[in-house]
């Protein structure tokens, strides 16, 4: 692993960095991470830069840390893209975020396959244009063998939405005799969410000082530890995952219990 992760091309791994990820690792890692990147418009504003230089440089960031969030031993990184909001937005900007999941792919296929990555998707796919969907969906094929990490990108994706759309299969499903009321279950709602085969975010992460969830998994989030950073998502690195890793590893997880040792 420590050769592994002190790349020739990649100096800002140092030592240091190794020893802390060597550490993290005698622990409990998070299974699942999940990142609100925010923060690109900002980077791009304070170097008087178009918005969208912001999230071609996001895009550098993604690349960076799927990387080095697999070579750490993560299994599934949640990245939230574009929320069912993002539309609002100028159709410039817009049609450039739709534009970077195909620059991404077409660039990084290669390397996610050596990387023994898999990439998955979840969101509104129907509303996206068709160059984008062809670009996830021909990714997703590509790498669906793949089972080191998992990289699911939230695209067009809204907590509510996904809420929205499981009720009216619940619903259906009930109207079609194929369930009755009291089958509804935790569980069974978990089934009807776009993260069915995923476990739940142990640790979110959001940058760019904005402490706010807009709209990301509200359901699965209910137990999740959150970690909240300043760092411009363009900014941020592998010692920001690291340090984030290590506050989680801190953290005493109750899940409205209370530990043994607390018992008296
Ligand atoms: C996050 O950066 C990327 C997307 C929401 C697509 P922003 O574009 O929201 O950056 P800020 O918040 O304006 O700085
Ligand atoms: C959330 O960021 C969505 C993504 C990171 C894709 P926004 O920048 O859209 O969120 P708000 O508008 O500040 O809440
Ligand atoms: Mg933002």
């Amino acid at each position: 692993m420590l050769k592994k992760l002190i790349r020739k091309n990649d100096k800002a791994i140092s030592i240091y960095l190794n020893e802390r990820v060597e550490n993290a690792q005698k622990e409990q890692l998070p299974d699942h991470i999940a990142i609100i990147m925010d923060g690109n418009g900002r980077w791009a504003k304070k170097r008087a830069l178009p918005r969208v230089a912001g999230h071609h440089e996001g895009m550098q960031t993604v690349r960076k840390i799927t990387r080095f969030a697999n070579e750490v031993g993560i299994k599934t990184l949640t990245l939230y893209a574009f929320s069912t909001e993002n539309w609002k937005r100028p159709k410039i900007e817009v049609e450039f975020l739709m534009r970077l999941p195909e620059e991404f792919l077409n660039s990084y296929l290669p390397e996610l396959m050596e990387q023994n990555i898999q990439v998955r998707m979840m969101g509104n796919i129907e509303l996206l244009p068709e160059h984008t969907k062809k670009a996830v969906t021909k990714a997703m094929e590509q790498t669906a063998e793949n089972n080191g990490l998992i990289l699911n990108f939230a695209l067009n994706y809204g907590s509510r939405d996904e809420i929205v759309q499981a009720v009216k299969k619940i619903a259906l499903d009930i109207q079609e005799g194929n369930m009755e009321i009291n089958d509804i279950t935790e569980n069974n709602i978990n089934s009807y969410l776009m993260t069915k085969d995923l476990s739940e975010p142990d640790l979110l992460i959001r940058t760019s000082g904005e402490v706010r969830l807009s709209n990301f998994m509200l359901w699965q989030l209910a137990y999740t530890e959150f970690w909240f950073t300043d760092t411009l998502w363009p900014d941020f690195d592998q010692e920001c995952l690291i340090e984030a890793i290590e506050t989680f590893q801190k953290r005493n997880r109750r899940y409205g219990g209370i530990k043994e040792e607390e018992t008296n």
